[in-house]
C-alpha cells in the first residue's frame, strides 16, 4: 500500500506540491521516497531510502521551477526497501509511479529483456514503464498507455509522464485507489484525499478501469476501452486527519473494512485454481527441500500467535505434515528439537518482533529451515529467513491486529495448498480451497451488512467486566483472538478457550453476569458447541453465538444473541468468523471513550524481549 501523488498546473513549484502530499501519505508506507519534476521536456528524478525528509534534503532548487511532476512513498511489496527499488521508474522517456501489484510482471519482464530492455530494479512496478516506452516507439503517450494497459494484469494505480509530451499526464486505476483534486492552479491527484484537501475541496473519485489524461489547464477521463467518461466533481468534507483514515473514525475501523482487499492482495496472483496450486514465489529456492520437510514448528507472538494455531489445523488436516505452534518468547528458553527436516516457520506483521526473530535465529541454529510470513518487506525476519512469503496487506496503523491477520490466514491457507498439492493431497481437492478461497474477498463484505447488529451487541456487553471467548477445531484460535482483541481494545477481561475443556474447569465461573461469545458455524463439530452452548445457559449465562447463515432461527432458540456469518469450507470459517469478534471489540473500545487505535500499554512492534 504506497501513496502516490502528481501534479500538474499553472503554479510554479510542483516540487514542493509533491513532497507536501508525500508527507501526508507517509502513513501509507515509508520505507523510501522519490520524486520525478519537469521543467519543460527535461524531467529530474530524485529517490531516497527511508522517510519522506530524506529526498526534501535532496530535491534543492527543484522544489520551485517546475509545473509537473510525480511522487512516491513506498511500502516494498516487491523488492526490498533501496533507492533502485524506489519510484518513479523509467523506461527511456517515460517515468512513473504505481501502487498496486502487477501480476503478471515476471512474463512480461522477460519478453521485454528479449526485446533489449534494461531492468534496473526488482519490482514488478518497473515493466509497467518499460510497456510504455516499448509501445511508445510507434504511437503517441495516449495510445501508448492504452496499449501497455491491454498487457497487465492485477491491482494498479499509476500516473505516467512523457518527455516527449511535456504538456500532459496521464493517470489509471484499475484496484487501487486514485483521487483528483480539482484546484483553482491545477490538478493534484494522489492515492487518497488527506494529499489534496490543503489545495482544494473539489475532488473527483475515479472507478475501476478509468484513465485520465492532464494537461495544466483540463482533464478529459476515459474508460479502458476508450469511451468518454463524464465524472461528477465533489466536496470534500474530511479535515486533514479524517482524510487519512478516509471517513472512518479510527484505523482500526478502515483497517477491518480493508480486509476484503487485505485477502485480495495476499491471494492475487497466487492461485492456478485450474490446477489447483498456489504459486509462491518466495518459496521456488527451497521447493525441494520442502518436499521432504517431515515437521513444521510456526513461532509466533499475540494476533500472529493465534493465526498459528489456525494454520496448525490446516497444515496438518490438509497437507498431512506434523505441525506444532510455538509462542515465539518460550522457544528458546526450552530445548527445542530442530533439525534438517524441520521447516521453522515465523509469522509477523512488522517482522520485526524480538521475540520471533530470537526463535527464528535459534532455529537456524539448530540446522532447521527457516521461513517467514512476514508483511513488511525488508523487515529484519524477511531478511534472516530462508525464504518466505509476503503478505502484502499494507501498513497496518491501528496497534490491534486486523487485517494483517485475516491475511496471514490467508497465505496459510495458499502454503497449505502448497505442500500438500507436494504431497498427497488432490487436484480436486487444491481446486476446491483454492476456488472458495477466491471468494472470501466478497463474503467478508457480506459480514459488513450485518454491522448494526454487531453494534448493538457490543454495546450491550460492554457492562461486563469478563467474558468467555469459547471455539472448537479451526475456531479455538478465533476464540482465541477475539478475546485478545477484546481485551486489547475495551480493556474487558477475557478468556479464549477452547469450548468442549470449559468443562474441566472454568464453567465454575459461568453466572449470569459473565457472558460469553460463543463460535458455532455449522461445521463437523457444530453438535459439539451446542452443548457447550446448553451448559452455559443451565447455570444462568448469557450467550452471543456467531453462526452459519441460514441457522439463525436455530441457534437463536439457545443463544441470547446471533451474528452470522456466510457458508465456507470449514478449514475457511476463521477468515470470516474473526471479523464480527474485531468489530465486536471496536465498538465495545468505542462505547467505553477508550483510544482504540493506540491502546494503553501497547505498542504496534515489541522489539524489546
Ligand atoms: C495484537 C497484536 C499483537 C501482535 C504481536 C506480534 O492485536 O497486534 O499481539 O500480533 O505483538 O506482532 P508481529 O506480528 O508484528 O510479530
Amino acid at each position: 500500500m504506497c501513496g502516490i501523488v502528481g501534479y500538474i498546473g499553472k503554479d510554479n513549484n510542483a516540487g514542493e506540491v509533491l513532497l507536501e502530499g508525500l508527507k501526508r501519505l507517509e502513513y501509507r508506507g515509508y520505507d523510501s521516497a522519490g520524486i520525478c519534476v519537469m521543467s519543460g521536456n527535461k524531467s529530474k528524478t530524485f529517490k531516497a531510502v527511508g522517510k519522506v525528509v530524506e529526498l526534501e534534503k535532496k530535491i534543492g532548487k527543484y522544489r520551485t521551477d517546475t509545473t509537473m511532476g510525480i511522487a512516491h512513498t513506498r511500502w516494498a511489496t516487491h523488492g526490498k526497501p533501496s533507492v533502485k527499488n524506489a519510484h518513479p521508474h523509467s523506461s527511456g522517456k517515460i517515468h512513473l509511479v504505481h501502487n498496486g501489484i502487477i501480476e503478471n510482471y515476471q512474463e512480461l519482464k522477460e519478453k521485454l529483456i528479449k526485446k533489449g530492455h534494461k531492468f534496473s530494479s526488482e519490482t514488478d512496478s518497473e515493466v509497467v514503464a518499460h510497456l510504455i516506452d516499448e509501445y511508445s516507439n510507434k504511437n503517441d503517450f495516449e495510445q501508448a498507455v492504452f496499449a501497455a494497459l491491454q498487457d497487465i494484469r492485477g491491482a494498479y494505480a499509476l500516473v505516467m509522464l512523457s518527455e516527449d509530451e511535456p504538456e500532459k499526464m496521464i493517470a489509471v486505476r484499475n484496484s487501487s485507489p486514485l483521487v483528483i483534486g480539482v484546484a483553482d492552479d491545477g490538478f493534484v491527484l494522489a492515492s487518497d484525499a488527506s494529499a489534496i484537501i490543503q489545495h482544494t475541496d473539489k475532488v473527483v473519485y475515479l472507478d475501476d478501469e478509468e484513465l485520465v489524461i492532464f494537461t495544466p489547464e483540463t482533464y478529459k477521463v476515459k474508460t479502458f476501452a476508450g469511451r468518454n467518461k463524464y465524472k461528477k466533481e465533489q466536496t470534500l468534507e474530511w479535515n486533514d486527519e479524517q482524510a487519512q483514515k478516509e471517513g472512518y473514525k479510527h484505523f482500526m475501523l478502515k483497517e477491518i473494512f480493508e480486509q476484503p482487499s487485505a485477502v485480495a492482495d495476499a491471494i492475487r496472483g497466487r492461485i492456478i485454481v485450474k490446477d489447483g496450486l498456489a504459486k509462491l514465489g518466495g518459496l521456488v529456492d527451497v521447493e525441494d527441500k520442502l518436499r521432504d520437510i517431515k515437521r513444521i514448528v510456526i513461532v509466533s507472538c499475540g494476533t500472529s500467535y493465534c493465526a498459528g494455531l489456525v494454520g496448525e489445523y490446516m497444515l496438518e488436516e490438509y497437507a498431512g505434515i506434523p505441525t506444532e505452534v510455538e509462542y515465539a518468547s518460550e522457544f528458546r528458553y526450552r530445548k527445542p528439537l530442530i533439525d534438517k527436516k524441520t521447516a521453522v516457520i515465523a509469522i509477523s506483521q512488522s517482522g520485526e518482533t524480538a521475540d520471533t526473530l530470537a526463535a527464528i535465529r535459534e532455529a537456524k541454529n539448530k540446522g532447521g529451515l527457516t521461513l517467514g510470513i512476514v508483511n513488511a518487506v525488508g523487515s529484519t525476519i524477511a531478511r534472516e529467513t530462508d525464504a518466505g512469503i509476503y503478505n502484502h496487506a499494507g501498513p497496518e496503523v491501528g496497534v490491534a491486529s486486523t487485517k494483517a491477520f485475516t491475511s496471514q490466514l490467508s497465505i496459510l491457507v495458499l502454503l497449505t495448498v502448497f505442500l500438500g498439492r507436494q504431497r498427497d493431497m488432490s487436484l480436486t481437492m487444491g481446486k476446491k480451497i483454492l476456488s472458495e478461497l477466491n471468494k472470501l474477498p466478497k463474503k467478508i463484505d457480506e459480514i459488513f451488512e450485518d454491522g448494526k447488529n454487531i453494534k448493538r451487541i457490543a454495546n450491550k456487553y460492554t457492562k461486563y467486566e469478563s467474558m468467555f471467548y469459547l471455539g472448537r477445531k479451526y475456531n479455538f484460535p478465533i476464540a482465541m483472538e477475539g478475546a485478545l482483541k477484546i481485551k486489547e481494545i475495551s480493556y474487558i477481561h477475557a478468556e479464549g478457550y477452547p469450548s468442549g475443556e470449559m468443562k474441566h474447569g472454568p464453567i465454575a465461573l459461568i453466572d449470569k453476569d459473565f457472558p460469553s461469545v460463543i463460535l458455532a458455524p455449522k461445521d463437523s463439530v457444530y453438535d459439539k458447541t451446542l452443548s457447550a452452548i446448553e451448559e452455559i445457559k443451565a447455570r444462568g449465562g448469557k450467550v452471543v453465538a456467531i453462526t452459519t447463515v441460514g441457522n439463525e432461527e436455530k441457534i437463536k432458540k439457545h443463544a441470547n444473541d446471533v451474528i452470522e456469518i456466510p457458508k465456507t469450507l470449514e478449514m475457511l470459517t476463521p477468515l470470516l468468523a474473526v471479523v464480527p469478534l474485531q468489530l465486536l471489540a471496536y465498538y465495545a473500545g468505542v462505547k467505553k471513550g477508550f483510544d482504540v487505535d493506540k491502546p494503553r500499554n501497547l505498542a504496534k512492534s515489541v522489539t524489546v524481549e
